[in-house]
């Protein structure tokens, strides 16, 4: 393995090669200080661009880096391989993080086929500007490379562009898929060894990436399954999976069915590589997800007439980024928008957003067009006129959750009201002390009523606390995170119950009007708790409809020492 450093004075960026299988070779760009919300919000541990040569009597070289690995990536590829022996370029997706520099590979490299799905193609004549050799290929096609390297493509759209291919390595057994079981981590570890430390990124980058289209996972593993034995898989994010392989997908196929398993769905159509569509429609949907509402994803530039009926008819609500009123993109946009609104009905609700791709479609008509068609407005149109910030993630997020919420409602109800009424009481009879958890990460703040708090262990000193799946704050809980658990006095407590039960909206500031100071971890304590825990998120266990968290405590103090928590004692336990 060899490893350099781009610029010290800059964020880290160094590269690591490796032969991982016979006549295959990893160059991997690790990106070790990434940008938090650069790519998938809530990212924490930089992230890595994998790409990959496998010689065979021809030559392919299968993905490339992001742009800022520019200078180190092309000093790398070139010290392994004459690029004028690069024989083909498969791209398994279009965005920047992969193809950042597919024109300069093609500027050394201009004899060497550019191999994709029709769809990555058409989007990288936009990207290169440059005319190249291509060879589009559908699920099921081969390439010979010879020496018994024989490419197999697997079609995997919407994972998470419409334009993915995998593509399985006949002599190695690898199969390369790009973003899908990736993770953003970044370390020298080339492979999976540590599944316990590298899990709850797994799980994170799935719920943002691929929750969204968990029908498309499904659809991919499925063609998946046609393939012979998968011996590793070479993700374009984090370590290559080598020795989880059938744990970690076992993992997709089971979060994936879950997922399509809800009654409601909610359709979000955005445009990719248009302004924020891609990321702002990603948030919205991950705030979806969260809920017990499905959420499928369709790129406006790709999308078929036909899916997009059969999708929008399927839709209890939608959610649209608007495509751009003229230009390139435009032409492939409009039909599309025309196609939501032929198939649209009054039963829906729908919600608005513009992405700030300079030339957004006006907002207000298209408003006025789905009001008088009566379908209900799920959120105020969101206007986007800046780069987005981590706030304005938050509250994209927030309102995907708002609207998923709204939209389970009604069926939440039925089922709570069918539980046996003996054993909802004695459920009630479990009580708890009363707490307000309160995080800050960035720009991004909660607090959140908590009762399910219980003390887990002496050494180190823990505690666990149950949170629904879809509360806001949970996406400021995950493993590495830091907040406050204050405790409610007996006596003095209902202020701060009632100011913490409101129902704030997307994005709004739960601290307004309630005294704080910063906890050396930076969430805030309030002043009025009778005492304050400073936390840090040590694991995560899924339980059905809540998430227990695991957290260790690091400092804490007690206002005064008579004081007494508040205890919360219910009538039922179907309920908090
Ligand atoms: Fe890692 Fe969707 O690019």
């Amino acid at each position: 393995m060899v490893a350099a450093v781009a610029n010290p004075q800059q964020k880290r960026l160094t590269i690591a090669v490796e032969a991982i299988a016979e006549e295959v070779t990893t160059i991997r760009s690790l990106d070790w200080d990434r940008d938090r919300f650069d790519i998938e919000f809530g990212l924490q541990n930089g992230t890595t661009y994998n790409s990959f040569i496998i010689r065979g009597d021809k030559t392919a070289l299968v993905d490339t880096s992001h742009a800022k690995f520019r200078e180190l990536y092309l000093k790398t590829l070139t010290g392994e391989i004459d690029p004028k022996t690069i024989d083909y370029l498969v791209i398994s997706h279009t965005e920047p993080d992969h193809s950042g520099l597919v024109r300069d590979v093609l500027e050394l490299a201009p004899q060497a086929t550019v191999v994709g799905a029709k769809v990555a193609i058409a989007f990288l004549e936009d990207l290169v500007h440059r005319p190249f050799e291509r060879l589009i290929v559908k699920n099921g096609d081969t390439l010979e490379l010879g020496n018994g390297h024989t490419l197999e493509f697997v079609s995997a759209p919407n994972l998470h562009w419409p334009d993915t291919i995998f593509t399985y390595d006949h002599k190695t057994g690898i199969l390369f898929t790009c973003d899908a079981f990736g993770m953003h981590f970044c370390s020298d570890a080339t492979y999976d060894e540590d599944l316990e430390v590298l899990s709850p990124d797994f799980r994170f980058y799935y719920e943002c990436l691929m929750a969204p289209n968990a029908r498309s996972v499904l659809a991919a593993m499925k063609r998946m399954d046609a393939l012979p034995p998968v011996n590793m898989i070479a993700t374009g994010h984090g370590p290559l999976l080598r020795y989880n392989v059938a744990e970690l997908t076992g993992r997709y196929q089971r979060w994936s069915q879950e997922k399509t398993k809800a009654e409601d769905l909610v359709a979000v159509f955005y445009v990719s590589d248009y302004g924020y569509s891609d990321r702002l429609s990603q948030a919205l949907a991950r705030g979806i997800t969260k809920t017990s509402v499905a959420v499928e994803m369709m790129d406006m530039r790709s999308a078929d007439p036909q899916e997009v009926t059969e999708l929008v008819n399927r839709a209890k609500g939608l959610v649209i980024g608007l495509p751009p009123a003229s230009g390139p993109i435009a032409n492939e946009t409009q039909a599309t928008l025309g196609t939501i609104l032929a198939a649209v009905n009054g039963k829906q609700t729908v919600g608005l957003f513009e992405s700030y791709g300079g030339n957004d479609e006006p907002i207000d008509p298209l408003a006025n067009k789905f009001q008088d068609l009566e379908l209900a407005a799920a959120f105020a149109p969101l206007r986007v006129k800046d780069t987005p910030s981590e706030a304005l993630y938050q509250r994209c997020e927030e309102m995907g959750t708002d609207l998923g919420q709204a939209l389970a409602q009604a069926g939440k109800m039925k089922k709570l009201k069918s539980l046996d009424a003996d054993l909802e009481k004695a459920l009630g009879r479990i009580s708890s002390g009363l707490y307000i958890i309160t995080a800050q990460k960035g720009e991004r703040s909660g607090a959140m009523l908590a009762s399910w708090v219980s003390q887990a262990s002496f050494q180190p000193l823990g505690f666990t606390v149950a949170v629904a799946k879809d509360r806001a704050i949970e996406s400021l809980m995950q493993v590495g995170d830091t907040f406050v658990l204050n405790v409610l006095e007996e006596g003095k407590h209902l202020p701060l119950m009632k100011h913490f039960l409101k129902r704030f909206a997307p994005g709004a500031d739960r601290f307004a009007g309630v005294r704080t100071r910063p906890a050396t971890n930076g969430s805030p304590i309030l002043a009025d708790a009778l005492a304050y825990l400073e936390c840090d998120v040590t694991s995560r266990m899924e339980v059905s409809d809540h998430w227990i968290v695991y957290c260790t405590v690091q400092d804490g103090k007690v206002s005064h020492p008579d004081g007494l928590t508040a205890v919360h004692h219910r009538k039922v336990g179907n309920y908090y």
